[in-house]
């Protein structure tokens, strides 16, 4: 028999791994033959650890299973599908899952994800063999039509930025892979890696291939053991399957990724301070222009994606672009793997076309909060997004929509707060997480968010409230036009959106009412 057991971070913080050796023991003291298979997580990571096993009629679920429920599923015969109360049925039918469209975690939980074989028997490669044979432009072309965006949180054309480069003379370029996956209440990355990193390698792969880049590299946060440890494996499995090296797919193409691990600054994850740190510098953001895909890293042309970004590609290049270009809203294309967190009932990893409301992801899919009580703030798009309350959950999960609402969906990360929370108290977070990882090079960023905690302060002790709140909204105005980068420029929008949205939070705490 076949067992299923996620090793996916998420699934071993909650005791994945023993509970696959439990399983393990318990079949040998019961003379059973056993395969256990760790596979990534299917991303509903409510029911985690959630094991599978496969039978006649296709894989059955069982979840969250813990160490203690293990004997009693082997007694219910949950090696050939048996009933417990644990028992989910087939996976693709759980709701949560059910209810997505799974393009970029198409394998996520389903194959081993070390495996090669695994992946070229789910039709891995194949993009990158349609690529080959369409030829470098046609394959710009087909990211462009697609409508890709980059899925790092700007959403700037993916097939823009690949042609830029690829019409750069230079005699190196390179591809590099952000995966330095900084913001709060994001994991989509991470369970990628973890799950499918062959689908990252074919992605980094094809680009390279359409801009004419012969090296990548993958920039992976230092935070991300797991994901390290699975994609240093698939590397050398592709190099040793020849899809990594000299003359890949035998057609005269050379193309090698090298892993570098990240040392735990949120700036890093911004496109020059990651480049910086690559070269062996302290991680401190250049000033744009130039542009990477014009001056990149070591100075030549280079394609700079998100893990999600490069991870669709394949599928693209293998479907068309017709058919991704179909789902979605005007001009935010495709599936977004949204990330549900916080205080909430059903947390994961939720792949769906653009266009779903904010309500719908909330409280249809979330089940609203863990804590039973009344949301009172989403935050949206990591640890530099907008806050909104619930009067605004009509909007639709899409780049415009929400700019059109002073907010961002940034990387696709959904944090829920109940009716516990003090919005001027995340107003001072957003400046006290700025002041703390700002690369210090610009002023209003440096000095502005210091200022920002300080001012907030004297608001709540009621020291002259409103003169210190308009005082707030105009640091805020020059961070968000002064600054050199996202880091500053976006910090006003969690400290705007909650000043307008929670205004009573912004009074001295001897004044609130509770
Ligand atoms: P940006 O708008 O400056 O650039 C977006 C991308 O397009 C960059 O790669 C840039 O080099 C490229 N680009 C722009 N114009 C181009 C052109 N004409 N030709 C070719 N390429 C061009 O945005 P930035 O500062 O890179 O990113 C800001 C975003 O980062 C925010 O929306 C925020 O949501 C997100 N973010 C994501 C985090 C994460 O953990 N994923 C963390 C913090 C922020
Ligand atoms: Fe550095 Fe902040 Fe300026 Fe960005 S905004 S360049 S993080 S000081």
């Amino acid at each position: 028999a076949r067992v299923f057991v996620p090793c996916d971070a998420a699934a071993v913080a909650v005791g994945a791994d023993e509970v696959a050796e439990a399983i393990a023991t318990e079949a040998m003291t019961r003379g059973i033959a056993l395969d256990i298979i760790r596979t990534g997580s299917r991303g509903a990571l409510f029911l985690e650890p959630m094991v599978e096993v496969e039978t006649a009629r296709g894989r059955v679920a069982y979840g969250p299973v813990g160490v203690a429920d293990v004997a009693g599923l082997f007694d219910a015969g949950f090696l050939t599908g048996g009933d417990d109360p644990l028992r989910l049925g087939p996976p693709e039918k759980i709701p949560f899952i059910a209810r997505q469209k799974r393009i970029t975690f198409a394998r996520c939980g389903i194959v081993d994800p070390r495996s090669s074989t695994d992946y070229t028997l789910t039709g891995g490669w194949q993009g990158f063999d349609r690529a080959l044979a369409m030829g470098p432009a046609e394959t710009i072309e087909t990211i462009t039509r697609s409508g890709l965006r980059g899925r790092g949180g700007a959403g700037f054309p993916a097939g823009i930025k690949w042609k830029t480069v690829a019409d750069t003379a230079a005699p190196q370029k390179y591809i590099v892979c952000n995966a330095d996956e900084g913001d709060s209440g994001t994991f989509a990355d991470r369970m990628l890696m973890e799950g499918d990193p062959f689908a990252l390698i074919e992605g980094m792969l094809i680009a390279g291939y359409a801009v004419g880049a012969t090296r990548g590299y993958l920039y992976i946060r230092s935070e991300y053991p797991h994901a390290i440890a699975t994609m240093t494996a698939a590397l050398q499995s592709a190099r040793n399957v020849g899809r990594l090296g000299r003359s890949v797919g035998g057609a005269g193409f050379s193309f090698d990724i090298e892993l570098r691990v990240g040392a735990g600054a949120y700036v890093c994850g911004e496109e020059t301070a990651l480049l910086e740190s690559i070269e062996g510098r302290r991680g401190q953001v250049r000033a744009k222009p130039p542009l990477p895909a014009h001056k990149g890293l070591f100075g030549a042309p280079t394609v700079i994606n998100n893990v999600l970004t490069l991870a669709a590609v394949p599928w693209i290049l293998k479907n068309g672009d017709g058919p991704y270009a179909a789902l979605g809203t005007s001009r935010s294309r495709g599936t977004m793997p949204v990330q549900l967190g916080g205080n909430i009932n059903r947390g994961g990893v939720f792949e769906a076309p653009f266009g779903m409301t904010l309500g719908e992801l909330v409280l249809e899919i979330g089940g609203g909060t863990a804590s039973g009580r009344r949301i009172r703030a989403v935050q949206v798009g990591g640890p530099l997004g907008a806050y909104f309350p619930p009067a605004l959950f009509d909007t639709p999960f899409d780049y415009e929509a929400f700019a059109a609402r002073d907010g961002l969906i940034g990387h696709g990360g959904i944090v829920v707060f109940d009716d516990t929370v003090d919005m001027a108290h995340q107003a001072r977070f957003a400046f006290a997480f700025c002041a703390h990882e700002s690369c210090g090079k610009c002023t209003p960023c440096r000095i502005g968010s210091v200022r920002g905690v300080e001012t907030i302060d004297r608001l709540l002790a009621g020291d002259r409230p409103a003169d210190r709140l308009a005082l707030i909204q105009d640091l805020c105005e020059t961070m968000k036009f002064g600054s050199l980068c996202a880091l500053g420029g976006f910090t006003p929008y969690p400290v705007l959106s909650a000043i307008k949205h929670f205004p009573e939070d912004f009074l001295a705490e001897t004044q609130k009412v509770r």
